[in-house]
């Protein structure tokens, strides 16, 4: 598609792991190729782009600039705003990531927190949150879609960005503004082991003669009945597998501090 047909996307890395970006070159439908060929413009991405240095830094400026009110802008990462963002600079001119994130939220045609980092803070605002880190949405005064995930699968994250590309709008959001269509239901109510639940069959501990008949984790610490995600169903590479059928509980990583409230995840 020529470049005028495509969406500009700006993805801003902040204090992350880059599993979120991990997450999205895996997407086959469309793959990453048709993604960013034919749909969006990637304008800066940090790990995927082509240029480095001031170069980079230019590529933002000019995207900020030229698509002003065009473009979607994804945000990877937890923002840190303790002393004035001094935790996280990025790039020659030393801003905050606090600072680039405020300015590119500005003139975004929408904004997309990718993954539990940036939709609510993640491990970084896990107490005691040395670097005063939070998500997007409590840093600007705008619309935050939050992907939470960690990482969020990679439909999750293609999704929503073919929803806003193809519809032009945000799709419908639940409490915690995630996408209702991804995040409508818990783990609990899709997972292949809930008849070994309901039957009350559970794996005691990790290795025992229930976990290789594959019983239900939940006294082994799932919290998969707390956890609002589309995991069972729509798996993580290429409808591979996901957390319970690799044999470990689901950690609750789409919710809320799950750090902090979901621990220790070992226990129910
Ligand atoms: Fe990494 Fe998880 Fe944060 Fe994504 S949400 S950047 S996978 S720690
Ligand atoms: Fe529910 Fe977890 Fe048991 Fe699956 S393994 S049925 S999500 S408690
Ligand atoms: Fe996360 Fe639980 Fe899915 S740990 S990946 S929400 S199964």
């Amino acid at each position: 598609a020529e470049l005028a047909d495509r969406v500009p996307l700006i993805w801003l890395h902040m204090a992350e792991c880059t599993g979120c970006s991990e997450s999205l070159i895996r997407t086959d439908s469309p793959n990453l190729d048709s993604l960013i060929f034919d749909h969006i413009s990637l304008e800066y991405h940090e790990t995927l782009m082509a240029a480095s240095g001031w170069q980079a830094e230019q590529n933002l400026e000019h995207a900020l600039d030229t698509y002003k009110g065009r473009y979607l802008l994804a945000v990877e990462g937890a923002v840190p705003t303790a002393n004035n963002g001094a935790f996280l600079t990025v790039g020659c001119k030393g801003h905050t990531g606090l600072h680039i994130v405020k300015e590119a939220a500005a003139n975004a045609a929408a904004i997309i927190s990718v993954g539990t980092c940036a939709a609510f803070g993640g491990v970084q605002a896990a107490a005691p949150n040395p670097t005063g880190a939070k998500g997007v949405h409590e840093v600007v005064d705008k619309t935050v879609i939050n992907l939470g995930g960690c990482p969020p699968s990679e439909k999750n994250i293609v999704g929503t960005l073919m929803y806003f590309i193809m519809f032009g709008k945000l799709p419908a959001l639940d409490m915690f503004n995630r996408p209702k269509w991804a995040y409508g239901a818990r783990v609990h109510d899709n997972c292949e082991r809930r008849g070994r639940f309901d039957a009350g069959e559970f794996v005691e501990e990790f290795g025992d003669k229930g976990a290789k008949e594959g019983y239900c984790l939940y006294k082994v610490g799932c919290k998969g009945p707390y956890t609002y995600n589309n995991c069972p169903t729509e798996r993580f590479n290429h409808h591979t597998s996901w957390p319970v059928l690799a044999g470990h509980g689901c950690m609750g990583c789409s919710e809320p501090n799950f750090w902090d409230d979901m621990a220790d995840f070992e226990k129910p």
